[in-house]
């Protein structure tokens, strides 16, 4: 059993939890993820760790509430136990010294980005983040971003904060002003990652993302996080999650990603009729 020690909402369902795991704590590196079973009942879904504290033996994972086992996690409270917490797990992110590294966080996925800016900037890369999402609102991280980045931009969807469109905008007028950009990581919705990849191919911009494929056992056992790196199958949970962006299958990864999209659903409805939420 693992204790919540603390538990903070960050905006309409998006939540922090910080959760005792010393061990986890101790080992982890940036770019690795846990597997959470909230109840003994539940499924497991991967979170990337977000930060970890050694001296206080605690992680910390940002959770958006979309399905039925993220509504389970969201209605753990600070004390509570969440039944199990596996890892590290997954590859730890290629730390180097690159020169200047552009961070770019589409909605949530700034969550998995920070620990690895964070690293990046620790050992000297200039740091130019921008983090995007839908409004003002839903902007996650942006003081800690904020406070590890040499240039920081934002972007919202509907222009509520920042610059109004999305993460490609700042990332292109950065290439097209001759700024020099030594490697650009991109982490967010698929299609943002895609997108992103696509056109820093085009400038030849080394790109690394992380891929969110659906996970089961997330020790490369069961298949369902494969992807397709350039033709090749991977396993996200082993072998990445951290990929060249240029060389994956983004139309594979999409279509995967829904694959269960329809028992999801039905598994949500049914839920929420239990907990007469519906
Ligand atoms: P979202 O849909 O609000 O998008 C976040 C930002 O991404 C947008 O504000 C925009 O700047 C950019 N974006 C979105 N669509 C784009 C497009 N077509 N072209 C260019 N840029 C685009 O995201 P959200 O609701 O915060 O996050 C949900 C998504 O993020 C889910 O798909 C989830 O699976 C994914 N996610 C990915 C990771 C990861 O490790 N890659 C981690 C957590 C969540
Ligand atoms: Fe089963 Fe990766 S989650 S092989």
């Amino acid at each position: 059993m693992f204790i919540i020690s603390d538990k903070k909402i960050l905006c309409e369902n998006i939540i922090k939890f910080d959760i005792i795991a010393p061990d986890i704590a101790k080992s982890r590196a940036a770019g690795q993820f846990v597997l959470v079973i909230p109840t003994k009942e539940s499924e497991r879904v991967p979170f990337t760790i977000m930060d970890a504290d050694i001296n206080k033996g605690v992680i910390s994972i940002i959770v958006q509430v979309i399905g039925t086992t993220t509504q389970k996690l969201a209605k753990l409270n600070k004390n509570d136990c969440i039944y199990a917490v596996a890892g590290p797990l997954g590859k730890q992110t290629e730390i180097e010294n690159y020169g200047a590294a552009v961070c770019i966080g589409g909605g949530v996925g700034t969550a998995v980005m920070y620990p690895i800016a964070k690293e990046l900037k620790k050992i000297g890369n200039k740091i130019i983040s921008i983090i995007g999402s839908r409004n003002a609102d839903m902007l996650i991280l942006e003081q800690e971003m904020r406070d590890i980045s040499d240039e920081f931009y934002i972007t919202t969807d509907d222009g509520s904060k920042g610059t109004k469109g999305v993460v490609l905008e700042p990332l292109m007028n950065l290439i097209k002003s001759g700024k020099k950009i030594d490697i650009v990581f991109a982490i967010g919705p698929a299609i943002m990652m895609m997108k992103v990849s696509e056109l820093t191919k085009q400038y030849n911009i080394k790109t690394i993302v992380s891929l969110n494929s659906i996970m089961i056992d997330g020790t490369g056992m069961c298949g369902s996080c494969r992807v397709l790196i350039d033709g090749k199958p991977k396993f996200v949970c082993v072998d990445g999650p951290e990929f060249d962006g240029h060389l994956v299958d983004w139309q594979n990864l999409m279509i995967r990603q829904t694959a269960f999209k329809h028992q999801e659903k039905c598994s949500l409805d049914k839920y929420l009729e239990t907990m007469n939420l519906k």
